[in-house]
């Protein structure tokens, strides 16, 4: 087989955001710029030659395609291994599990998570490192760089694999080792938590439903839910990864996970549910009648890990992204452990669950984990929540007024603003970045300013930086408003509000109503009705 040398030229724009590359599928599919993007990738970690890796995806529109092509461009770069999900697919805590179980170098992810698939959506390659976790900020701008200066890339004049095939191929000198997705990420998931009180505890009757969103937890949630622990069949929901994610949003929220949130306010709810995202690393927690928000399940998880075999030894700390509610830095402080507070993104937890500073991590976005991977997973979050519920047996509602009762109540929300003008964004986010050493002191729609910064961050393990993180405003009492925009959207801006107020005695109100004061500070203080038009966020979680 040949390698061939093809010449290219950068293209612009190739810069990893919060999560990898995204862009809309057409655009990857454009001759040359997944190729582009790969070699990138080889010259920006020193070139793959010798090394081995890890490839899959979360079976979006593209993806088989896309992985032909990376496995001809491992084989032509002369990786010596490279070991693929069955069929291209790979949920992305599987993925970072493989890379870690294997002692791999690294790996490739192709998933643009909860954004939507199919040919006129998006589209994403993400590269992680020997770690199994996200590629820090350092190797993202390497990646970045050597795109800038491409010249050629290089490509096995080869034929497709059988992708379905599981076991050993060859493409030129790289052995292609195909494995099932499933089977090792549900081996550690049953090394974690006592599949045995799970089971037991649905055969008390408790009923659960887990919606898969057509995307890739599907096969990953039968085998662990219905087959090892007896969950009744058709409780997964969705199951099948179809490439369109049945022209779905596989974003697990109230807003994108709609009939699952109705269900659970039906008369007839299960106990319990829960949904995952494009490539599983997402979760959404319910309980009859209650939706958990992330922010919360956090919180609740790191109060009662040390009752799930994994976690037996208790926690060396926590860390959440910055914009999340600070419930889970009361939870710390009760048992005497180290919070983080890290930009938004999982690449910024990697070296604290490395260096052992932290166990679990989260984010508001629906991202939980902890050291057994270095993503966030889903169908892991589910896990250690049934587990908790197998000990403590009482309804999630009644567990979540349990821990208010124990912590206070951090209100929570997040508004959205989608699609909007990106100078328009940029701007507003400028301004108030200005506005910042004037801010603290100022009485806003009622709401004294404590304090105000652009967050930035110092790693504590390896001190790298990073800068303009977010606006956070401090308001009197303890609450707080963060803006930032986002990295993951491949149109316009999309402008996130977080917001959060504290209270420690009246635990039982409507967030929205509770934030009411906030949100009106916020608005004061961003115009962000008079500057893009818009009177309400596009989504609220
Ligand atoms: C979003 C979330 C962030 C998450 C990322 C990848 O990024 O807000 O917490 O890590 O997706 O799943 P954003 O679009 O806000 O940059
Ligand atoms: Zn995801």
């Amino acid at each position: 087989m040949t390698i061939l040398r093809i010449s290219t030229q950068p293209i612009e724009g190739q810069k990893p955001g919060t999560s990898g590359l995204r862009k809309k599928t057409q655009v990857f599919m454009q001759p040359g710029y997944l190729e582009n993007f790969v070699q990138s990738i080889w010259n920006g970690v020193g070139g793959v030659a010798g090394k081995v890796l890890v490839l899959g995806g979360d079976g979006r529109h593209f993806n088989t395609e896309a992985a032909q092509t990376i496995l001809r461009m491992a084989a032509a770069s002369g990786a010596a291994r490279v070991i693929v999900g069955q069929g291209g697919l790979l949920s992305t805590p599987a993925a970072s599990h493989l890379i870690r179980k294997r002692g791999a170098d690294g790996g490739i992810i192709l998933s643009a998570s909860h954004n939507p698939g199919g040919i006129d959506g998006d589209f994403g390659v993400k590269f992680n490192t020997a770690n199994g976790g996200p590629a820090p900020e350092g190797v993202t701008a390497r990646i970045h760089e050597a795109s800038t200066r491409l010249d050629h890339f290089l490509m096995l004049d080869s034929a497709d694999l059988p992708l379905s095939e599981i076991g050993q191929h060859r493409l030129g000198d790289t052995v292609i080792e195909i494995v099932d997705p499933v089977s090792e990420y549900a081996t550690l998931m049953e090394s974690l938590f006592d599949f045995d009180a799970i089971r037991a505890l649905l055969g008390t009757g408790f009923t659960l439903r887990f919606d898969a969103m057509h995307a890739v937890t599907g096969p990953y949630a039968r085998e662990i839910l219905e087959n090892r622990l007896g969950a009744a069949p058709g409780s997964v929901r969705n199951a099948v990864p179809l490439p369109d994610f049945g022209a779905g949003h596989p974003d697990p929220n109230p807003v994108w996970a709609k009939p699952l949130f109705d269900a659970m306010f039906a008369a007839d709810a299960p106990d319990f549910a829960a949904a995952s995202d494009g490539d599983g690393d997402r979760n959404m927690i319910l309980g009859r009648g209650i939706y958990v928000t992330p922010s919360d399940s956090l919180a609740v998880l790191a109060a009662n890990a040390h009752l799930v075999p994994g976690y037996r030894d208790g926690l060396k700390g926590v860390a959440r992204s910055m914009p999340t509610s600070r419930a889970v830095d009361r939870v710390a402080e009760a048992l005497g452990i180290a919070a983080y507070a890290t930009p938004t993104g999982w690449k910024f937890f990697g070296t604290l669950l490395d260096a052992g500073l932290a166990t679990l991590c989260g984010e508001e976005s629906a991202g939980t984990g902890s050291d057994h991977v270095r993503e966030k997973d889903g169908l892991w979050a589910v896990l250690l929540w049934l587990n908790i519920l197998a000990e403590w047996r009482m309804p999630v509602a009644a567990m979540m007024a349990d821990h208010w009762a124990r912590f206070g109540r951090n209100y929570y929300s997040r508004h959205d603003y989608e699609g909007i003008d990106s100078a328009v964004a940029a701007t507003l986010i400028d301004d108030l970045r200005g506005a910042l050493p004037a801010m603290a002191g100022q009485t806003v729609a009622g709401l004294a300013v404590e304090a105000a910064r652009d967050f930035a961050y110092t790693d504590p393990v390896d001190g790298s930086t990073a800068h303009k993180q977010g606006i956070e405003i401090d308001f009197a009492g303890g609450a707080r408003a963060v803006l930032r925009l986002s990295g993951t959207g491949t149109e316009g801006a999309t402008l996130r509000v977080y917001l959060e107020r504290f209270d420690a005695q009246d635990t039982g109100q409507d967030p929205q109503v509770a934030l009411a004061p906030v949100i009106a500070a916020t608005e004061e203080l961003a115009g962000i009705a008079k500057r893009t038009g818009r009177t309400a966020p596009d989504v609220i979680t």
